[in-house]
Formats: structure tokens, C-alpha cells, sequence
């Protein structure tokens, strides 16, 4: 390993992130080396990210595959599984940065120990900060930890705000795509099969992200994340539908001005970015060019066929545990849908009943987060999923 090179623990590795991560890292073999690699079940290809990586340390979720891991790499490899094997994994690893691709409430517990490590967190896991933006804000507060931003959104506002002073920032506009059902009539939502949601018009992401966009969901959640990451009330924040998804998104400061960051939809730039900032490491391949894009619209989002969005900024605005209810709501209600037990337009239902019968406490300590999450998991098995 040569000295100059940052070390990375890449969490997700065998996801649609985690496969851009690796391709970052493949550009810049002289610059990073992969210690770290943490997977769910996908033994197979972590096994030939390891072929080819050779990390010291890897985590996998399944138990079965860590045995294999074991088996098939000996000595030259420690192997975590279980409960607390992504935090062990991050706290035993040598590392720079944390790159934290995984999908779910399962992230928050890594990107806490990464930070109270004081490692540079690249945060593409919003779910994280979504329900525990109060506890890492505290660890950033008080250490030297460090969180970027993977979302192309939140990576935008970074780079509008370079050498900008807080206190001159307005509002900070997030685009969103719209996602499949843009321009679907509400009478027709309730028919809306998985197949339809997952094809999604401008991205190309894992499963769950997908669906997420689809109901708006993931701008809510990214909402809540911009408010933790640029610390502005919620009243300072927009969403703004943009089909095209070539802004990424905007700032507008008190003097009326406007900073926008333009590029393709491809997330290997933000990755990147959060690789390298505060440097910008140079990117081949297609430019973007607005003669051939022609046109660029923007439009106001409808809170009423997106339900979720609307919820989102009522769980940020209430604080506490309540975005953690709606996260875990919608982490049980998404798979239900992908499994055919549920309608799409369940999915804002029960994230509104969820929300709506819980009385949020302050998110202090990742016990009551992770308390208020199974409890919620567990009320909507009872009163939604096992009847069916
Ligand atoms: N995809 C995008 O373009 C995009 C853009 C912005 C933000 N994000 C955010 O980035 C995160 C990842 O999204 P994605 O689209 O990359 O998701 P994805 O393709 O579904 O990948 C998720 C990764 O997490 C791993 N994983 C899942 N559960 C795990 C567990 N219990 N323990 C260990 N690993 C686990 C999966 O492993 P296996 O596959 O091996 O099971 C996989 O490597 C999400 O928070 C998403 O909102 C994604």
C-alpha cells in the first residue's frame, strides 16, 4: 500500500452505489485502496470484489456466506457477521473514509462509529440522517469526524455553497425527477404494479431507492437530510419537480441570486467528489451539452398524489423519533408492496397512520431510535401485513 493512498471501508459494496464506489476507486487505483468491504447476502460477487480488492477485513450479513468466506480465505481475512459486525468491521479496520452505501435504518449504527473515530463519513445511506440527524450533528459538534454527501442533491448544494457564508443562504431548492408517475391521474395510483414503480424515467439505483422515488419518499427523506447537512429550517426549504434531472439542485441567496450545479445523471460524480473533496479529481466520458437537452422545466410538486412528501416535512418539522417512525413505516411498507401484498398508494397510508399514532420523544441516544423503529415495524405487521 503506498502511504499517499486513503484507505476505504466501502459498506454496500455489492449495491448500485457501491458498484459506482468501486469503479471510482478503480480510476484511482494510485490515490485509494478498498481495507474494508460489507455486503448482505450477495456472496458471490463480494467474493470477487475481494479477489480483486484484497481488503483485510469484510462483513456479510448472511451467516452462512461469512462460514464460506472463512472457509475460502483463511487467515488472510477477518470475517464479521451478526448483530454488531458492521460497527466491529468499521472499528477494526484501518481506514481514511467510510463510504456508507448501505440501504436502510441497518446504516445509522456504522456511521456513528465511523464518526466517533473521527473518520470522513461518504454518506450515500440518507436513512442515517434521516432518523438520527440529532445524534450525528452532536458527534460532528463534538469530534473531527467529517460527513459527505453522496446524493447528488446534497452533493449540488455542497458545491454551490464553496466559500459561502451561512447566513447569506435563502433557501436551498432540491430537484426531483418526478419519478415514473409524474403525469399519472390520481384515480390511477392504486392500480400502479412494482414493475411500473421500478422503472424508473432518469436514474438507474438499487431496489428500494427506486420505489422510494416513485412516491416521493426519497425527496422527503432527502429533505430531512438537507436540513441536518446545511442546518436551515425546514421553512428554507423547496422542492422543485425538474424531469429532465440536469440541475441537481440550487441555492438562492438574500440578494435574490441563484447558484445551480448542472450535470448528467450519473452518480459517479458525487461519489467521486466526496472521495476527493475539497479537491476535484479529473472525470472522462460524455458532457453534458444544453443545446442537445434543448429544454429544461421545472414545476411545483402535487403533495397531494405524493403524500409522502407532505409527510416527510411534518416528521422533520416534529423532530425526535418521528422521522425514524416514518422511515421504518416505509421500510416495511415498500417490501410489502414489492411482494404484491400491498397497493402503492398503502405505502403513504401506512406511513401516515404510522406517523399519526406516534407521540415523538427527542432522538437522543440510538437506543430510542432503534426502539421507536422495531416498535413501529412491529404495529404495522399487527395492523396492516400479517392479515394478509
Ligand atoms: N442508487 C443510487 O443512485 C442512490 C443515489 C443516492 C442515494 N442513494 C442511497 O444509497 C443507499 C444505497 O442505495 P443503492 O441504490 O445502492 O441500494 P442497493 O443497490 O439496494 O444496495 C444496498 C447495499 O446494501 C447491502 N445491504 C443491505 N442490507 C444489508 C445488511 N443488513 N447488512 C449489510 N449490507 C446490507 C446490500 O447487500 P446485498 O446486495 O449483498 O444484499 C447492497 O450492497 C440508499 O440509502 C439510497 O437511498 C442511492
Amino acid at each position: 500500500m503506498k502511504t499517499s493512498q486513503k484507505k476505504i471501508i466501502l459498506l454496500g459494496s455489492t449495491g448500485s452505489i457501491g458498484s459506482n464506489t468501486l469503479n471510482c476507486i478503480r480510476r484511482f487505483a494510485d490515490k485509494f485502496k478498498i481495507t474494508g468491504l460489507a455486503a448482505g447476502q450477495n456472496v458471490t460477487e463480494l467474493v470477487s470484489q475481494i479477489e480483486e480488492f484484497m481488503p483485510s477485513s469484510v462483513y456479510i450479513a448472511n451467516p452462512e456466506a461469512s462460514k464460506l468466506l472463512n472457509e475460502k480465505f483463511g487467515s488472510s481475512l477477518e470475517v464479521f457477521d451478526g448483530d454488531n459486525g458492521l460497527e466491529s468491521l468499521v472499528n477494526a479496520t484501518e481506514c481514511d473514509i467510510v463510504v456508507n452505501a448501505l440501504v436502510g435504518a441497518v446504516g445509522l449504527r456504522p456511521t456513528i462509529s465511523a464518526l466517533k473515530r473521527n473518520k470522513r463519513v461518504a454518506l450515500a445511506n440518507k436513512e442515517s440522517l434521516v432518523i438520527g440527524g440529532d445524534l450525528i450533528q452532536e458527534l460532528l459538534n463534538g469530534g473531527n469526524g467529517e460527513l459527505l454527501p453522496v446524493d447528488s442533491e446534497h452533493s449540488a448544494i455542497l458545491q454551490c455553497l464553496s466559500g459561502v457564508k451561512e447566513s447569506v443562504i435563502e433557501s436551498i431548492i432540491l430537484t426531483a425527477s418526478g419519478g415514473p408517475f409524474r403525469n399519472l391521474g390520481a384515480d390511477r395510483f392504486s392500480s400502479i404494479t412494482p414493475d411500473q414503480a421500478l422503472n424508473h424515467p432518469t436514474w438507474s439505483m438499487g431496489r428500494k431507492i427506486t420505489i422510494d422515488s416513485a412516491t416521493l419518499m426519497n425527496k422527503g427523506f432527502e429533505v430531512i437530510e438537507a436540513h441536518h447537512l446545511f442546518k436551515l429550517p425546514y421553512s428554507q426549504l423547496r422542492v422543485w419537480i425538474h424531469p429532465q434531472s440536469i440541475i441537481h439542485s440550487l441555492v438562492e441567496f438574500h440578494d435574490g441570486a441563484i447558484m445551480a450545479q448542472l450535470g448528467l445523471p450519473d452518480m459517479e460524480l458525487p461519489i467521486q467528489y466526496a472521495l476527493s473533496y475539497p479537491e476535484r479529481f479529473p472525470m472522462n466520458g460524455k458532457r453534458l451539452s444544453l443545446p442537445e437537452i434543448g429544454n429544461l422545466q421545472f414545476l411545483n410538486p402535487d403533495f397531494d398524489r405524493f403524500p409522502c412528501l407532505r409527510l416527510c416535512f411534518e416528521a422533520g418539522e416534529e423532530g425526535g423519533t418521528a422521522p425514524t417512525v416514518i422511515n421504518a413505516a416505509n421500510e416495511v411498507a415498500v417490501k410489502a408492496f414489492l411482494n404484491g401484498k400491498i397497493s402503492f398508494t398503502e405505502i403513504g397510508e401506512i406511513v401516515a397512520y404510522a406517523l399519526h399514532n406516534h407521540r415523538a420523544v427527542p432522538a437522543d441516544s440510538i437506543e430510542t431510535i432503534e426502539e421507536a423503529d422495531i416498535i413501529t415495524r412491529k404495529t404495522i405487521h399487527c395492523n396492516f401485513l400479517n392479515k394478509r
